[in-house]
């Protein structure tokens, strides 16, 4: 029996569209309760108002978005977090582009959630936690190297 996978590198793990017309991507990590997202969107990007049972956290990491929650509308950027509480709208457009991390809790398996994109794009992982190659060839560089330069930029 093959030796079951927990450590990934999160370069290795495939994309998985989010929206498509708007070009927004990530990279899932799904565990039994809990999924993240390594979400990147475009520069000029929208993603559009939603709502879903599971609750959200965003941390972005790079780059800034007007988001909105509930109503409220507040400009983001890297080091600000947000919490979304189930059932609550909300979404945001980006002009510079950003890149984050979104936590969900738990896996939206909610009807076009992300745990069917997995399904539909073949992004699942199998029984063994092992992911698919990825199959979508993408421009962008890969998110973490980025963030990487960015802190140590500041430093
Ligand atoms: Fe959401």
């Amino acid at each position: 029996m093959a030796k079951k996978q927990y450590v990934y590198r999160i370069d290795d793990l495939p994309f998985t569209p989010l929206v498509e017309k708007e070009g927004i991507v990530t990279q899932f990590l799904l565990g039994d309760n809990i999924q993240i997202s390594f979400i990147q969107n475009p520069p000029g990007a929208t993603f559009p108002l939603h709502s879903h049972e599971a609750e959200q956290i965003l941390i972005m990491l790079e780059g800034t978005e007007e988001h909105e929650i509930d109503g409220q509308k507040i400009h983001m950027e890297a080091g600000d977090v947000c919490i979304h509480p189930g059932n609550v709208m909300h979404g945001g457009v980006t002009l510079t582009g950003f890149k984050g991390i979104d936590i969900f809790s738990p896996p939206r398996t909610d009807k076009g959630g992300h745990v069917e994109r997995m399904i539909s794009y073949k992004t699942m992982p199998d029984s063994e936690g092992k992911y698919p190659a990825n199959k979508i060839e993408t421009k962008v560089p890969t998110w973490f190297k980025g963030v990487l330069a960015a802190l140590r930029a500041k430093k």
